[in-house]
Order: C-alpha cells, then sequence, then structure tokens
C-alpha cells in the first residue's frame, strides 16, 4: 500500500485521473470499477477534461460500479445510475452498453447479485478499482462487520452511512436504508486499487485503514493485503497519519 498525501483536492484530482490515463493507455479495453460519493466527482472532471482533449480514448472502456441503493429507479436522481451519467458517462466517449451499475430494482436482489459477479468476471475481472471511503471505514457499501463479505451482496445501511447521506435526499424517509454492494472479494481480485480520501472527516477511517489491524470492523483495511493499492488523501484526510 503506497500512500499520497496531496496539498489540494485539485492535485489529487489531476493525479488520480493520471492513473486511469496511464492504465487506458496500456489497455484500451480496460474494466475500470468505479464509484460514486462527492469524492471522485472532481477526478471525473478531470477524466471528461483530458477525453476532450484527445488525451484519453475511452470507447473501448467497460465499467463496473461498486453499488447502488436498493429501491431507487435508474432514472431517480439519487440513484448511483444517474450520479454516474450525470458525473462522468455523458461527459466521455464511452459506450453507454459498456457501462454497469447494479441493479437495485429487481425482484430477486441476490439473484442480482450473483448475476454481476459473474458478470465482472466474464469481463476478466477489475483491471484498475477507484474507491472512496465511508467515515466508518465502509467501500462501496461493505459497513463494518464481524467478517469480510466475499461476493456482490445486500446490506443494511449503518447509522453513520445514513447520516452521512440523507442530505442527499428530502427527508431521512426518502432515503433507502439497503443497497446491493460489489463485495471485498471482487474489490481484492482488481489487479490495482485506488482508494481516495478527501477531508478531516475521514481522517480517522484513513488512520485505521493505513496503521490500524486488518479487521471487518474498518472494510478499508483490508486494503493492505492488496499487492497493488494506492492510497490519495489530501492533507485533512491525511492529518492523522
Ligand atoms: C457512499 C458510497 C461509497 C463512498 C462513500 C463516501 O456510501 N457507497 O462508495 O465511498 O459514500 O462518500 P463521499 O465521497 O461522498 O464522502
Amino acid at each position: 500500500m503506497v500512500v499520497h498525501v496531496f496539498k489540494t483536492p485539485e492535485e489529487l484530482a489531476q493525479a488520480a485521473a493520471m492513473v486511469f490515463a496511464a492504465q487506458i493507455a496500456k489497455k484500451p479495453d480496460t474494466v475500470l470499477g468505479l464509484a460514486t460519493g462527492s469524492t471522485p466527482v472532481g477526478t471525473y472532471r478531470e477524466l471528461a477534461r483530458l477525453n476532450r482533449l484527445g488525451l484519453i480514448d475511452f470507447s473501448e472502456v467497460r465499467t463496473y460500479n461498486l453499488d447502488e441503493y436498493i429501491g431507487l429507479e435508474p432514472t431517480h436522481d439519487q440513484s448511483y445510475r444517474y450520479f454516474m451519467n450525470d458525473n462522468l458517462f455523458n461527459h466521455i466517449n464511452i459506450k453507454m452498453e459498456n457501462t454497469h451499475v447494479p441493479c437495485g430494482t429487481g425482484a430477486d436482489h441476490w439473484a442480482d447479485a450473483r448475476a454481476y459477479d459473474e458478470a465482472v468476471e466474464a469481463a476478466g475481472g477489475i483491471d484498475l478499482q477507484l474507491l472512496g471511503i465511508g467515515h466508518n471505514g465502509h467501500i462501496g457499501f461493505n459497513e463494518p462487520n464481524d467478517k469480510f463479505i466475499y461476493g456482490t451482496n445486500i446490506v443494511k445501511l449503518t447509522r453513520s452511512t445514513i447520516d452521512a447521506n440523507k442530505i442527499y435526499f428530502p427527508t431521512e424517509d426518502d432515503m433507502p436504508k439497503e443497497a446491493i454492494s460489489f463485495g471485498i472479494g471482487g474489490i481484492m481480485k482488481a489487479k490495482a486499487v485506488i482508494l481516495l480520501a478527501l477531508g478531516k472527516g475521514k481522517a480517522q477511517a484513513i488512520h485505521d485503514t493505513v496503521h490500524g489491524e486488518i479487521d471487518p470492523k474498518c472494510p478499508a483495511s483490508i486494503l493492505k493485503a492488496h499487492p497493488n493499492t494506492i492510497i490519495m488523501v489530501d492533507e485533512a484526510a491525511g492529518s492523522m497519519l
């Protein structure tokens, strides 16, 4: 695990986008694992800028997102499919059919979860996995737990996550309390992982990820066992390192 601390979120976004650019230059049909949340928005903006300049070509790239709220239609403005279209896919030359977000509205969520893992496997696995991190150390929506959950799974969101994300909904009642999330096993099988964190609110989770024991109570701590993980933080998120 290597850790880079950046002076500003803009510098972090530029550096993260460069990791993507290098990966896609090396393998044009790269399989990306993508994340939502406020943290990667600057990186997505930078990727769109580089794409406009002709410096990154997404035409053969395939993407698999980490997670989706249970019960939100893709057209809902707080669904992660909507987020991805709005923040990235609509601004780059990717083929929409090459983009994938777990389905949160199917009749059988566990069948959808299994199908998602099979689809990622069939695509050859994730080449480069982008992650944010929750205040409680969650990655994707894999919440603190007694054990690491291997496959894509249906998660009950914790109070910490509900408090962090309810601000995006008119009221807390409007926010789904369950999500479908790509599992820890899928993340760990990615050939490379890049985890981004911004702001003081993430300092403890970053400290526990980097300095703590590998512990399912801080799901991101498993990344210590990953052979190729880059952690990029701003000074605030890195303030406890
Ligand atoms: C959500 C997402 C995570 C994300 C986290 C942090 O819970 N499921 O993938 O990393 O939020 O979000 P933010 O970047 O807005 O702090």
